[in-house]
């Protein structure tokens, strides 16, 4: 299909383009309920749909269905123009588009399932038979390469008895957002993609997110398949360059000259490869990063083609966590002990815990027969829901540190950095995967030769004492006794998925 316009078409679309000026957006959970606030603070009256009736509710209630930064306050504020409903002749009536976004989980075999997605739009398909106006559906769930055109297209069009781009419009537009700055990221994206089925459909939500999201970020007008490839691709993309840097964190701790964060800054600076997700640290989770790059490997089995970047890259990750099982069970040498695990959320600023790191380790070290005891800022109930009794829960980080021989930090909390006290890390093994305990910590330490921070960086090689930020500057005779130094680490900072 070609989507390149002449300037007539452009001109002649955008004097037919139906205005959208109420939407609806169906699926209120980790993405959806924060995409209504967005839409209702750029001043469109939004009606939100979800088969579940306590996310419902939440949102009739203006309240905030999920955990997510600001999303409380968003709702509040533009309450007026926040509806709630489980009527989808009410949805499709009271909205000129529809934005989907509902779940697409994994199958076996990597592939995302399509089914939340078909069902949704039998219903909304079927509500649109009886209107007379033009509507858009947007979906903007991650979906397979091919699902719009060969699956979701055609569903709407057998349960609306109408056809694409003359009845309806559609458009395939995922997001790129990080959890627990979801807001942030879907009002200030970097990019936007747009899979239109026709160019007046796309120039319809290209208008419509012009009012949203202003005019600097690039929109990207492609084919249904394109942009389906496309946000997928992005992530494998992200994960492969994360993964790559955590291999050279393993390198480095084998060469055991090296300190990481050097090499990893030297790589940065070469602008074709820039310093984002270029931190060796923990391995990467959460609901997109895994699922989309093995979703990636499986689109490109479907086609027929052989890959091993991806594949490469989901073993790295996985490697690493074994690896700090490694690490764990040296500490106690074949003794079976007390393991603190601060972080089981994917990331900071979240209580999603779904691939996250945390959860994998504490979960391995429990089958191990170790005694593990969890924290985590925000994911406490998620944890247990995850984890049931097969670990402690602490209330607090200095729960987590007692009576422990080691403790894994898996985020980079800087401010929780600050509340452990010598006393609390006095005599046991931190394995710190970010690095977050400044070099100055082990020097105001009164206890500093018991304290043993483990990280990719600290081992230095004698003759590079000289160079500034080198930390010890000399290879500890006992391993365990190593130092480490604190830099700025961006990985955290911006992590879209
Ligand atoms: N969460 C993220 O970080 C993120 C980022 C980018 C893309 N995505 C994609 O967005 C989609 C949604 O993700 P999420 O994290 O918001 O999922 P979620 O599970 O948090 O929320 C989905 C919501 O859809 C509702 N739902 C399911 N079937 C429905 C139906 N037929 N009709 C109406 N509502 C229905 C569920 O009850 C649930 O509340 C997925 O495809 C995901 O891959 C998620």
């Amino acid at each position: 299909m070609s989507v390149t316009l002449t300037l007539d078409q452009r001109r002649d679309i955008e004097c037919t383009t139906t205005a959208i000026k109420r939407v609806s957006v169906v699926g209120l959970g980790k993405l959806g309920s924060p995409i209504v606030a967005s839409f209702a603070s750029c001043g469109y009256e939004t009606l939100g749909l979800d088969i579940n009736p306590v996310f419902l509710e939440a949102l009739a209630a203006h309240r905030a269905p999920v955990c997510e930064t600001g999303l409380q306050e968003l709702i509040a504020k533009n309450q007026d123009r926040i509806f709630a409903t489980s009527d989808w002749n009410e949805l499709v009536s009271r909205s000129d588009a529809s934005f989907l976004v509902v779940p697409t989980p994994s199958d076996p075999d990597g592939a995302f399932s399509n089914r939340f997605v078909l069902d949704a739009c039998e219903k909304l398909g079927t509500a649109l038979r009886h209107k007379e106006g033009f509507h858009l559906i947007v979906v903007v769930s991650t979906v397979m390469p091919g699902s719009s055109e060969r699956e979701i297209i055609p569903a709407i069009e057998r349960a609306s008895h109408k056809k694409v781009g003359k009845d309806f419009g559609y458009c395939y537009s995922p997001t790129l957002i990080a959890l627990g700055s979801v807001i942030k990221n879907f009002l200030h994206p970097d990019l936007v993609m747009i899979g239109q089925s026709d160019p007046h459909s796309g120039e319809m939500l290209e208008s419509f997110y012009r009012k949203v999201i202003g005019e600097d970020p690039v929109i990207h007008r492609v084919n249904p398949a394109e942009a389906e490839l496309a946000k997928i691709s992005i992530n494998t993309f992200v994960t492969t360059k994360i993964s790559f840097a955590n291999m050279l964190g393993m390198l480095a701790e084998g060469l055991g000259s090296v300190n990481v964060d050097r090499v990893t800054k030297i790589l940065g600076s070469d602008s074709r490869i820039g310093p984002k997700y270029l931190t060796a640290g923990a391995s990467y989770g959460g609901p997109c990063f895994p699922r989309d790059n093995r979703a990636f490997s499986r689109a490109a089995e479907l086609a027929g083609v052989e890959t091993h970047i991806p594949q490469a890259t989901d073993a790295t990750n996985r490697k690493l966590i074994t690896n700090i099982v490694r690490k764990v069970e040296d500490v106690f040498g074949g003794v079976l002990g007390r393991v603190g695990i601060v972080g089981v959320a994917y990331k900071m600023d979240t209580d999603v815990v779904e691939e996250a790191m945390g959860i994998r380790l504490a979960s391995l070290l429990a089958k191990d027969g170790f005694s593990v005891i969890v924290y985590d800022p925000l994911a406490m109930e998620s944890a247990r829901k995850a984890l049931g009794d097969s670990v402690g829960y602490a209330e607090s980080v200095a729960e987590c540190f007692e009576n422990t021989g080691a403790v894994v930090i898996t985020n980079p909390y800087r401010a929780i950095a600050s509340e452990i006290t010598p006393d609390m890390a006095g005599g046991k093994r931190i394995i710190d995967c970010w690095r977050i305990f400044p070099d100055s910590r082990s020097d105001e330490c009164p206890d500093k030769g018991k304290i043993h921070y483990d990280d990719a960086r600290a081992r230095q090689h004698p003759l590079q004492s000289d160079i500034r930020g080198a930390g010890a500057g000399t290879i500890p005779s006992d391993p365990r006794e190593m130092r480490v130094q604190h830099e700025t680490l961006d990985y955290f900072v911006d992590q879209k998925t």
